[in-house]
């Protein structure tokens, strides 16, 4: 019988569909390792069970206002407490869509998950202006990358 597959969850936020199409392009990285499993939300959609069900995540969404957009926001703060409870260490990446910054906003999001503790496996791809082809390749290798990494269980 065979074991049950590495689920990698993308959770994301998109008000104008910039986090949207990034979110996409991780997704058709993702789909490239067929061994593991796939599992795609809204932020608003998604919560602990979903966190807890997976093996890894992905995490992507805008800076606004120089903090991170507050529907992902909801969901990590929907998702601490429960998170630190159930004792989830898994690994994650993340992809920051921005105008011209977005540091403050993948700090703010590297602190959150330091507190969960959830354990950051890829440099975070900070994306500044719409989302253009490379912005999209690049999504798409850490899709590829992370989706890879929980098939073969190496993070
Ligand atoms: C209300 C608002 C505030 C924003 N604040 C920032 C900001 O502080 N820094 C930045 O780099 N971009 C900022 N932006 C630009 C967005 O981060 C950028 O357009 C992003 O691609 C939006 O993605 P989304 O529409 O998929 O959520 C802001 C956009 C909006 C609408």
């Amino acid at each position: 019988m065979n074991a049950m597959p590495a689920t990698l969850l993308i959770v994301y936020h998109s008000q104008s569909g910039a986090s949207l199409q990034l979110a996409a392009a991780a997704r058709r990285g993702a789909r490239r390792e067929p061994d593991t499993a796939l599992c795609w939300r809204r932020a608003w959609d998604a919560g602990i069970d979903d966190l807890a069900a997976c093996d890894g995540l992905l995490l992507v969404a805008a800076e606004n206002s120089a903090s991170l957009a507050g529907g992902m926001k909801d969901f990590l703060d929907r998702c601490f407490y429960p998170a630190q409870s159930l004792q989830l260490s898994k690994p994650y990446g993340l992809v920051v869509s921005c105008g011209n910054d977005g540091r403050n906003t993948s700090q703010q999001v590297q602190r959150i998950m330091r507190g969960i503790p959830m354990k950051l496996v890829a440099e975070p791809l900070v994306l500044r202006g719409e989302p253009d082809a490379a912005m999209q390749a690049a999504c798409e290798e850490l899709g590829q990358a992370l989706a890879a990494g929980l098939g073969l269980g190496v993070f």
